[in-house]
C-alpha cells in the first residue's frame, strides 16, 4: 500500500482594505502579532489587484464597508467571484452597519463593528483561516481521490461487476440513495468513491462515516454534530458529517452495524433531510446524496429484528451488488497486471511477471479477502520472489494459510513457502532496514514485525 504523505499548503496572509490608514496600520499591527502576513491596500480596486497577485496565499480578507472606489459589498462580490469560497470579513461604522445585513447575504464569512476589540480580530482571523485551511485541505484530498480513481478501477470482464458499474455510471447523474452489497474487499468503498467522482457533486465533498468503528453515542455525534454544552464534554460546538457532506456524498460504510437508536433518526434524514445537531432545537437542511455499503445480509438482520426495515426500503433505492472475487476467475489477468503495474514502481521491479502455474493459483484460490486479498499477495510476492517472476510458493496462498478452499497440495506448499523471518528478512532487505516500511509491505504492525524478527 502506498504510504506517501503530502501535505496542503497553509494560506495564512491576510488581506486588509481600508482607506483609513490607521486603522489598516492597527490591523496590520494586531495580525502580525498573531505571525500572520498582511498585505494592505487604500482602495477596493487595489485591494483586488493585491488579491489577484497573491491569490494562492491569502487565506481571508477584511475590507471595509465604506472605500472611495466601491462599497464593501462590492469588493465582497468580486473577491467571491475569484474565490468562492475565501472567508471575507467585512468591517462597518455606525453609517455602514445596515450593510452587514446584505454582506451575510452575499457569503461574507462574518461582520466586524467600529469599534472593535483587539480579541475580536484575532479572534474571527484565526477561525476564518482555519476555514480555509480546511478548505483547501478538503479541495486537495478531493484531487487525490480524484487521480487516484482514475488509476484504481480495474473492471474487467464479468457480467455483475460489468452491470454494477454501469448501474453505477447511470445513477451518478441522478441523487438517488445507493445500497453497496459485497463481502469484504469487493470494492465496495471504490465503487461509492466511483460513483461520487462521476456525479455533478464531484467537486463537492464525499465524506465518509465508518459505522462499525464507533459504539452508538459517538456515531451519534459524528453524524449530526452537538451544540456547546450538549453534553459534559462538549466545550464547544462539533459540525457532524451530515453538514461536512453538503451538497456532496455521505458514504454510510458499514450501515449494517448501525445501533436501532441511530437507524431511527437517520431513517428521518433520509425521509427529510432535516435533522438537528444534538443539544439544538434549531433544524438544519442539507442536501447530500447517501451512498450507503454493507456486507452484512440486511434481510436477515431485519428478520433477525438487528435492522428496521423501514430504513432498508429508503437505503434501497438503487441496489448494486459486487460479486465475490472467486466469482470472476476470468478477470485474474486484468487484476493482476494492474497491481504488478501499481507495485513495480514501488518496489523497484517493474518487469515483474506471474507464472502460468501462479496464475492458475490465483484463479483457484478462495479469497475470502476478495480483492483486498489479492492485492496484498501480489505486494508480498513481489517482496518475495527472487527474479522477476512471481512463483506459486511466492503467493502465500497455499492450504498452511488457508483454511478450507486450496489448490495447491498440502505437503507442496508447506514444504516451499518462505517462514515469516525469511519474509522479513527480504521485506527488510528491500527497505534499505526501514522496519516500518517493511511492516507495510508485509502488511503486519511493526511491534509485530520487531518481535518476530528477534
Ligand atoms: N475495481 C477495483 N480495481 C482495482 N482495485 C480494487 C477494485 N476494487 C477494490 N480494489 C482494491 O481492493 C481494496 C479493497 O477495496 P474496498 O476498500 O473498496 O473494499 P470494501 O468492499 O469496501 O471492503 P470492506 O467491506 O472490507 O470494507 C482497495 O484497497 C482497492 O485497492
Ligand atoms: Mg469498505
Amino acid at each position: 500500500m502506498s504510504t506517501t504523505e503530502s501535505s496542503t499548503p497553509l494560506a495564512a496572509s491576510v488581506l486588509v482594505i481600508d482607506d483609513e490608514k490607521k486603522l489598516a496600520g492597527l490591523f496590520a499591527e494586531i495580525l502580525e502579532g498573531e505571525g500572520l502576513t498582511v498585505h494592505m491596500a487604500h482602495k477596493g480596486g487595489d485591494g483586488l489587484a493585491k488579491l489577484d497577485e497573491y491569490i494562492d496565499e491569502i487565506g481571508m480578507v477584511f475590507t471595509d464597508m465604506k472605500l472611495p472606489d466601491m462599497t464593501g459589498n462590492d469588493v465582497l462580490r468580486e473577491v467571491k467571484r475569484r474565490r468562492q469560497d475565501l472567508p471575507v470579513v467585512v468591517v462597518t461604522g455606525f453609517a455602514t452597519k445596515d450593510g452587514a445585513v446584505e454582506a451575510m447575504r452575499l457569503g461574507a464569512y462574518d461582520y466586524l463593528s467600529k469599534p472593535f476589540k483587539i480579541e475580536e480580530v484575532t479572534l474571527v482571523a484565526r477561525r476564518a483561516l482555519e476555514r480555509s485551511r480546511l478548505i483547501d485541505e478538503n479541495r486537495y484530498l478531493q484531487n487525490e481521490l480524484l487521480n487516484r480513481y482514475k488509476f484504481e478501477t480495474v473492471i474487467g470482464d464479468n457480467e455483475k461487476m460489468q452491470a454494477a458499474y454501469v448501474t453505477a455510471a447511470k445513477v451518478a447523474k441522478s441523487n438517488a440513495t445507493v445500497l453497496i452489497t459485497g463481502e469484504s474487499g469487493t470494492g465496495k468503498e471504490v465503487l461509492a468513491r466511483a460513483i461520487h467522482f462521476q456525479s455533478t457533486r464531484a467537486e463537492k465533498p464525499f465524506v465518509k462515516v465508518n459505522c462499525a468503528a464507533l459504539p452508538e453515542h459517538l456515531l451519534e455525534d459524528e453524524l449530526f454534530g452537538h451544540e456547546k454544552g450538549a453534553f459534559t464534554d462538549a466545550s464547544s460546538q462539533r459540525i457532524g458529517r451530515f453538514e461536512w457532506a453538503h451538497g456532496g456524498t455521505l458514504f454510510l460504510d458499514e450501515i449494517g452495524e448501525v445501533a436501532p437508536g441511530v437507524q431511527v433518526k437517520l431513517l428521518r434524514v433520509l425521509q427529510e433531510r432535516e435533522f438537528e445537531r444534538i443539544g439544538s432545537s434549531k433544524t438544519i437542511k442539507v442536501d447530500v446524496r447517501i451512498v450507503a455499503a454493507t456486507n452484512r445480509d440486511l434481510q436477515r438482520a431485519i428478520s433477525d429484528g438487528t435492522f428496521r426495515e423501514d430504513l432498508f426500503y429508503r437505503l434501497n433505492v438503487v441496489p448494486i451488488e459486487l460479486p465475490p472475487l472467486r466469482e470472476r476467475p476470468s478477470d485474474m489477468p486484468f487484476l493482476v497486471n494492474h497491481f504488478l503495474k501499481k507495485y513495480g514502481d514501488e518496489t523497484g521491479r517493474p518487469d515483474m511477471k506471474v507464472t502460468p502455474e501462479a496464475m492458475e493459483a490465483l484463479k483457484h484460490h478462495n479469497w475470502k479477502g476478495n480483492i483486498r486479498e489479492l492485492e496484498n499477495s501480489i505486494e508480498r510476492a513481489m517482496i518475495l520472489a527472487e527474479r522477476d517472476e512471481i512463483e506459486p510458493r511466492h503467493l502465500l496462498i497455499g492450504a498452511s494459510l488457508n483454511s478450507g478452499n486450496s489448490y495447491m497440495p498440502n505437503a507442496a506448499v508447506s514444504n516451499a513457502l518462505p517462514t515469516i523471518a525469511e519474509l522479513i528478512t527480504k521485506a527488510l532487505e528491500r527497505t534499505g532496514g526501514d522496519e516500518k516500511a517493511a511492516a507495510t509491505m508485509i502488511g503486519c504492525d511493526v511491534k509485530n514485525l520487531r518481535a518476530w524478527k528477534e
